[in-house]
């Protein structure tokens, strides 16, 4: 199966892709993740990619687009997987139904989050290097500043403070809010769950509408 994951910044993607993925045995795949893992090696991707990501705007479609072609070219993608936080731009949209003229997609799951939560999750999220996350008030680590997952520190994202919360808000209105009406018009399969309850009941709606 070969889905979407589409929502605003903070939104429960990455929460819910993870699982999801591991339901049906096929890989997520995260752009942000995997740009994050780039910047910390100091790969050139990495060190152009740094302070775009720190100013919370889009790294260039060029670059994304390479890194995720060749990330979905292995062979544990060969039967599927979810891509979360990709495509962000219409140009990412149309490389990604190229890449995958002959297998198309299977769908799209839109997590759908007020504003007002958005900020209260983004703000309160804590992260670890090896991309645990949690948050101060619903999951805290066990283990307080301490991953409780794999013992690494936890700690803000440089991209989680307000000011920058603020402006990634509105590139994803701007540049990627308009990816929901291209898949609209091409009529793919559009799962929207509200993406406000327990993170255990958002997994079975989205398992449920699969
Ligand atoms: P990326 O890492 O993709 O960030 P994002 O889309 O802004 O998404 P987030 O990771 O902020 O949120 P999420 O929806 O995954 O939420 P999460 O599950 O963590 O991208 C970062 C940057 O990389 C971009 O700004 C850009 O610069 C660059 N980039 C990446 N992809 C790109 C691309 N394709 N093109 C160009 N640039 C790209 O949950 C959030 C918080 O809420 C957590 O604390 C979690 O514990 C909590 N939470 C989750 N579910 C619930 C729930 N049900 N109830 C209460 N709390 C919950």
């Amino acid at each position: 199966m070969r889905l979407l994951f589409l929502g605003p910044p903070g939104a429960g993607k990455g929460t819910q892709a993870k699982r999801v993925a591991a339901n049906l045995g096929i890989p997520h795949i995260a752009t942000g993740d995997m740009l994050r893992q780039a910047v910390s090696e100091g790969t050139e991707l990495g060190m152009q990619a740094r302070s775009i990501m720190e100013r919370g705007d889009l790294v260039p479609d060029d670059l994304v687009i390479a890194m995720l072609v060749e990330r979905i070219s292995r062979d544990d993608a060969s039967t599927g997987f979810i891509l979360d936080g990709f495509p962000r731009t219409i140009a990412q949209a149309e490389a990604l139904e190229v890449r995958l003229r002959d297998e198309g997609l299977d769908g799209a799951v839109v997590i759908d989050v007020d504003p007002e939560e958005i900020v209260r999750r983004i703000s309160g999220r804590r992260v670890c290097a090896n991309g645990h996350v949690f948050h101060i008030d619903d999951a805290p680590s066990e283990r307080g500043e301490i991953c409780d997952q794999c013992g690494e520190s936890v700690y803000q994202r440089d991209d989680d403070r307000a000011e920058t919360v603020r402006n990634r808000l509105d590139v994803y209105r701007r540049q990627t809010e308009p990816l929901l009406a291209f898949y609209r018009e091409r009529g793919l399969a559009m799962h929207v769950v509200d993406g406000v309850g327990s993170v255990d009941s958002i997994t079975d709606a989205i398992m449920a509408r699969l």
